[in-house]
């Protein structure tokens, strides 16, 4: 009978394990990690589904290591990943977005193979409006044994990243993610509590048709930025412009997009801020890994954003980021503007 046909779901724990079942150092570890990480996101999308009739709602009134307020979701989510990892030994140290310096799990004792990097609540901005929110984590291979030290943390490029991915607290739950064999996509089913995959090895499009930018900001781009707005905008059926423009106001939502149906999101540089306002190793970098596995490119408009030796654990990254060919025009009107 066809309904006992159908193709079995295929949670989240199944399909770590078996893509880490040849890797016998790893086998196991990676799945508990990403059972720790997948218990975040599900944690954080259970306080944002009530957050109106809860305390969770406005400001802390205090402000963080970026120069930016903190929400008392940002808090909340940060809260949640450290009480996540609190209690295993496989990650010796977390970094976020919501914390000066990187945080140390005590039970691990220092002996953890790994970092993880977090923005805890991406798009804070959208809390107080119930639009989409996200996170965005990345994890390391720490370089030894004992508590590492800022420096440790640092060592690795983005191409050297484990594992990187996000959650999208949208109309339904996802979780994107890669372990650097192909992007893979779960959904939350929010009876069972589970992630189950819902599309394997995404792919995204050589070029797309949308745009996504705060073009408020464009007075304070520079020409190269301003002149490869202008190429998006102008008529030519050939290459399918004028593009679409959308914008969400959080970077995991408009990537998302980005990342089915093609096209480029960007935070460019402006003249009096170069590196723009992206977090290299929080930001910019998981989703660069992720982009790339799915075909496309993730840039600062003059080198590969998974290239970049890291100085600093808050630094801060132009981004031009998404299908493979409008990245690449992107970088011709920058690095044109640069020579000239
Ligand atoms: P966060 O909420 O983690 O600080 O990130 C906000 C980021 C990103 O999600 C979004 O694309 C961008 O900042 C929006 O910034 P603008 O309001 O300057 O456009
Ligand atoms: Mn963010
Ligand atoms: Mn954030």
């Amino acid at each position: 009978m066809d309904h006992l046909q159908m193709t079995p779901r295929l949670s989240l724990f199944s399909h770590t394990v078996r893509e880490h079942v040849s890797d016998a150092e790893d086998s196991g570890e990676f799945s508990r990690m990403m059972m720790q990480i997948a218990l975040g996101g599900k944690l954080i999308a259970r306080d944002l589904r009530k957050a109106g009739l809860s305390q969770f709602l406005g400001s802390t009134g205090l402000i963080n290591v970026q120069g930016e307020e903190v929400q008392k979701l940002d808090e909340r989510a940060n809260q949640i990943f450290l009480e996540v990892f609190e209690h295993q030994k496989l990650v010796s140290t977390l970094v976020s977005e919501e914390m000066e310096k990187p945080y140390l799990i005590k039970e691990a004792d220092g002996k953890g193979k790994y970092a993880i990097f977090l923005d805890p609540l991406d798009g804070s901005s959208n809390i107080d409006v119930n639009a989409p929110l996200g996170s965005i984590f990345s994890i390391h291979r720490l370089p030894g044994e004992g508590f590492p030290t800022s420096e440790d943390v640092l060592r690795k490029k983005g191409c050297e990243q484990v594992a990187a991915g996000y959650f999208l607290y949208g109309s339904s739950v996802l979780l994107v993610y890669t372990c650097g064999h192909g992007v893979q996509q779960f959904t939350l089913d929010q009876e069972t509590g589970e992630f189950f995959l819902s599309a394997n090895n995404l792919q995204i499009p050589k070029r797309g048709k949308i745009y996504s930018v705060n073009e408020g900001n464009r007075q304070k781009w520079c020409s190269g930025t301003k002149n490869f707005l202008h190429y998006l905008q102008e008529p030519d059926s050939q290459t399918g412009r004028p593009y679409s423009g959308r914008y969400s106001g959080c970077f995991v939502a408009d990537m998302h997009r980005v990342l089915c149906k093609g096209g480029l999101y960007m935070y460019p540089g402006e003249l009096k801020k170069p590196d723009g306002k992206l977090r290299l190793m929080y930001e910019a970098a998981p989703l660069a890994f992720l982009v790339e596995q799915a075909g496309g490119l993730g840039s600062t408009g003059v080198e590969r954003v998974n290239q970049l030796t890291p100085h600093a654990l808050h630094q801060r990254v132009p981004l031009y980021i998404g299908s493979q060919d409008d990245v690449t025009k992107a970088e011709e009107f920058l690095q044109s503007e640069s020579t000239t």
